[in-house]
Parts: structure tokens; C-alpha cells; sequence
């Protein structure tokens, strides 16, 4: 059985200049210990699409479809039941680390809080806890570093103390939204690879949501091409790339500066693609 089935799922915003429907259609499938990468330009439902599960859309969003998780239905549960299944049962790394790290708080506050409301931890236990977490997201000196407040730490230790937040009750499903963005690329990597180190560890299933393609290839089973809110193309990773169907993935992995070809000038994806369809 799969870990997570999402069908048809649709978002729609209420604005004051009619309906948005930022996700039409979303369909996929997530099996245990696996990682999907759900890629696509700006604006294309990404985020949206993956708030929608936990219910966290903002307040004039609203979803329809079905998100089965575990053999049960989740999708608008009410938000006591959806509470249960918040950072306990299913993480997310969220695309600003400062939207969800308290500045005015220290981190071995917000990390031990976590762990105190979900597993009904001691302060002492959970501050130990919060440590080791840091530890295995290579925070150096984690011990004396987790009484530290967030801004100061830098960008990349930011992403790295919400990656540990987002594991420490050990949820069978993390969803990492642009968890590199605005990382040199570096420091990127090494994200990167701490992520599939704690999927080994954990056995985590892990929703990986990027604009950068370069990341998905040697880390995701699967990538789900989103455009417009639909799915354009959903394969194998390793298929996808040697050959994209669609003439928006084509444009999408045209775009990747790669190393080991030389190019003339890089691609650019939609206005090419839209001018397939006829709409540009
Ligand atoms: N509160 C809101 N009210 C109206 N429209 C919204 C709201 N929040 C998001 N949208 C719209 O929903 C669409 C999808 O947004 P979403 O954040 O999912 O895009 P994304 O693919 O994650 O983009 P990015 O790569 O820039 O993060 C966008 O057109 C956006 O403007
Ligand atoms: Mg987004």
C-alpha cells in the first residue's frame, strides 16, 4: 500500500477579482521510504498543492479531491484530527525558514516545545533530543548552539535547524519545499545529501519541491512535471530525463546548466512552450 495517494486534487482562492485555481488537477502517488520530486515554474501550484494535505492553505484557499495517508482519508479533516498528523506524522520544510522559525526564540525553545506537545517529552529529554537532532544535521557545536536565537545563525544553518525540526518526531512523510533555495550551491549539495543520509536513517518518504532539476536527478525515484496547476508529466526520474515527452519538460531540462555539454545560450521554458500551444 502506498504511504500517501493523492487524487485530483484542485485548489481554489476566492479573491476580490473572481476565483484563482492555482491547483486544477493533482494526482500522485508516494510509497514508503521514497522520494518524489515535484518540480515547475514559479506560480505553478507547487506549494499550494502541498499545503492543501495538511490543511494549511491561507484562509481564502480552499481544496477538494482526495489525499489518502496510511489507508485514510485527510484531505479537509477537521484541524483537531489534522493536528495529530502535523509534525508528528508528517514534516514540512517550508520555503522561508523565518515564516516558521520564531525570531524571538531561542531554538532550544521551539525545538523542545515540539517534542514536549508530541511525544510528551520532559524539558530535560527533549532538550537532549533537540541536540542529537542538530547533531545529525551537522550543526556544529549543537550543544552550546542550540540556546542560540535564529538570526545567528546563517541562511544555510537556518535550513539545516528546520530540517532537524521538521524530523525530530520522525514523521513517515516530509515534505521539503525548496528546501535549497537562496544556498550557494555548495552549501546546496550538502543539503541535499543530508537529506537522503536521514531518509537511510529514518526510512523517510520525502516530497521534494524544486524549480532546480539539477538537484532531482541522482536523488528522486520519481518527478512530477507541474504547469499551470495540472500535471504535465509524472515518470521515473531516470525516464524522464533521457526522454521528456512533453515540450515543457523538454524546455524545463533545456534549461539546466550542465557541465558536460556545451551550450550557445541557456533556454527559456514557458514563452517557447506557450507559443507551442498557441497562447503567446
Ligand atoms: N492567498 C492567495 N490568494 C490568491 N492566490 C494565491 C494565494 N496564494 C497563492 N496563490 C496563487 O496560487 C498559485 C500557485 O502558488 P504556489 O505558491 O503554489 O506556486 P509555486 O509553484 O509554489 O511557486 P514558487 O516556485 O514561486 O514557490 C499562484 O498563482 C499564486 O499567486
Ligand atoms: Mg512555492
Amino acid at each position: 500500500m502506498a504511504l500517501l495517494e493523492v487524487k485530483n486534487l484542485k485548489v481554489d482562492f476566492q479573491t476580490n477579482d473572481g476565483v484563482v485555481n492555482a491547483v486544477k488537477d493533482l494526482s500522485y502517488t508516494l510509497e514508503k521510504g521514497k522520494t518524489l520530486a515535484i518540480v515547475g515554474e514559479s506560480g505553478s501550484g507547487k506549494t499550494q498543492g502541498a499545503f492543501a494535505l495538511l490543511g494549511l492553505l491561507p484562509k481564502n484557499g480552499k481544496s477538494s479531491g482526495s489525499v489518502i495517508f496510511d489507508g485514510k482519508e485527510i484531505l479537509n479533516l477537521p484541524l483537531r484530527q489534522l493536528r495529530s498528523y502535523r509534525a508528528a506524522r508528517i514534516g514540512i520544510i517550508f520555503q522561508d525558514p523565518m515564516t516558521s522559525l520564531n525570531p524571538y526564540l531561542r531554538i532550544s525553545r521551539q525545538m523542545t516545545e515540539v517534542l514536549e506537545l508530541h511525544k510528551g517529552m520532559s524539558r530535560s529529554a527533549a532538550l537532549a533530543e533537540s541536540i542529537r537532532f542538530l547533531d545529525a544535521v551537522r550543526i556544529p557545536d549543537a550543544k552550546n548552539r542550540v540556546h542560540m536565537y535564529p538570526h545567528e545563525f546563517s541562511g544555510g544553518m537556518r535550513q539545516r535547524v528546520m530540517i532537524a525540526m521538521s524530523l525530530l518526531c520522525g514523521p513517515e512523510l516530509l515534505i521539503a519545499d525548496e528546501p535549497t533555495t537562496a544556498l550557494d550551491v555548495t552549501v546546496q549539495a550538502g543539503i541535499i545529501d543530508l537529506l537522503v543520509d536521514l531518509q537511510e536513517d529514518f526510512g523517510t518518504s520525502i516530497i521534494l519541491i524544486t524549480h532546480d532539476l539539477g538537484i532531482v536527478a541522482g536523488t528522486c525515484e520519481n518527478t512530477l512535471v507541474m504547469f499551470d496547476g495540472r500535471v504535465m508529466e509524472y515518470r521515473k526520474t531516470d525516464d524522464l530525463f533521457a526522454n521528456p515527452e512533453h515540450p515543457y519538460t523538454k524546455g524545463l531540462l533545456a534549461a539546466v546548466p550542465r557541465l558536460d555539454k556545451k551550450v550557445e545560450r541557456l533556454s527559456t521554458v514557458s514563452y517557447e512552450f506557450m507559443s507551442q500551444r498557441g497562447e503567446a
